[in-house]
């Protein structure tokens, strides 16, 4: 379906959401949008965010603002990004490679999740624009590291682990157990990173004792997440917690993060406290659920468009050092 067909470009990110709510089948919606037992953390990862303003500042003399960023040693256009997923057949027939052709018309870099309906290769030989493979900590090591190896061959730009998913993923009541999966040890962590010489992120960081030892093993970037809300109830929000594990990393390791960012200016407000950048979840997947690679792409595009238009009116120029006092807290 082309973008012309659906309109797409001229949508908002709410009129996608409700286009894609039409086109998905029930059960897999709320299997998209739902959180863990009583959604306390998923609903946090919001209010958290909310309560984070930003400050007005135009007498600068600005006439633009560069949204461009080095994350995971790739340049792109964009610091926001396609969070990881399994299972996205059940979105869209296209799956991961239309997200992929939606990250590249954006510029933007894409997290490619572990249960794909298409081969790593298929997926990256798709594209021009960065993927890296973000692996589920199986009990195998052998074929962990072979995986990890096959993602580094096919031509990701860095590997990791999503390391909080263990124990299941938990909708409201309704658990799914990943029975393959186990909590890795630092030991196991540092045998792992042996596996490429690709930079290596892990993704499901909520506390400074697990990112400190997540950089005494070798890690070189992490995403601050409690997966959209997905694992644990009553949880902290991941913006909650990312100053305390950025000025624990001091600049070790690269900070990412996520859960609940909807708009470019939520985008800022993780930049102004130290994130690298920004991945972004339930909307990629009501954009590829509304249509496909187009959907994806403008997801990514409006929040881009967002970002750039909030750095000009807070006095941000460009991304390379965001000024923390482009926001003030409640
Ligand atoms: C349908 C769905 C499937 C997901 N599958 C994975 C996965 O396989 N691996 C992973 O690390 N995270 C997975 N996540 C979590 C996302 O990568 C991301 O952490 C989360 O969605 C961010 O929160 P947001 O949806 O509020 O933006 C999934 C999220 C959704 C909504």
């Amino acid at each position: 379906m082309t973008s012309e067909q659906t309109g797409i470009e001229e949508m908002t990110l709410e009129e996608i959401k409700a286009a894609a709510r039409e086109r998905v089948k029930p059960e897999v919606w709320d299997w998209v949008n739902g959180g863990t037992e009583t959604e306390s953390t998923l609903q946090r990862n919001r209010l958290a965010l909310e309560k984070i303003m930003l400050r007005l500042r135009v007498i600068h003399g600005l006439e633009t603002a560069n949204t461009g960023v080095k994350i995971l040693g790739q340049t792109v256009a964009t610091p926001v990004m396609v969070a990881p997923f399994a299972n996205m057949r059940a979105v869209h027939p296209e799956a991961e490679v239309a997200i992929a052709k939606g990250a590249e018309k954006a510029g933007a870099m894409m997290f490619l999740g572990p249960l794909a309906g298409h081969s790593i290769e298929q997926i990256v030989g798709a594209v021009n624009t960065p993927v890296v493979w973000n692996g589920e900590p199986w009990k195998d090591r052998e074929k962990l590291s072979a995986l990890i190896q096959q993602a580094d061959k096919a031509g990701c730009r860095a590997v990791g682990l999503c390391v909080d998913d263990f124990v299941g993923i938990k909708i409201k009541d309704h658990l799914r157990p990943l029975p393959r999966n186990c909590s890795l040890s630092e030991d196991a962590l540092r045998e792992l990173r042996k596996a490429t010489s690709l930079p290596f992120f892990l993704k499901g960081i909520m506390t400074v004792e697990d990112a400190l030892t997540a950089a005494g093993a070798g890690v070189d970037a992490i995403v601050v997440s409690n997966h959209g809300g997905r694992v644990l109830d009553c949880c902290q929000a991941s913006i909650e917690v990312l100053p305390q594990i950025v000025r624990a990393v001091g600049g070790r390791m690269e900070v990412l993060v996520d859960g609940g960012f909807r708009r470019g200016a939520d985008v800022l407000k993780a930049l102004a406290l130290g994130a690298k950048g920004v991945l972004v979840g339930r909307p990629i997947c009501w954009g590829l659920g509304a249509a496909g690679a187009e959907g994806v792409a403008r997801v990514l595009q409006l929040m881009t468009d967002e970002l750039m238009r909030a750095m000009m009116l807070t006095n941000v120029p460009d991304l390379r050092r965001t000024p923390g006092d482009a926001i003030v807290s409640a």
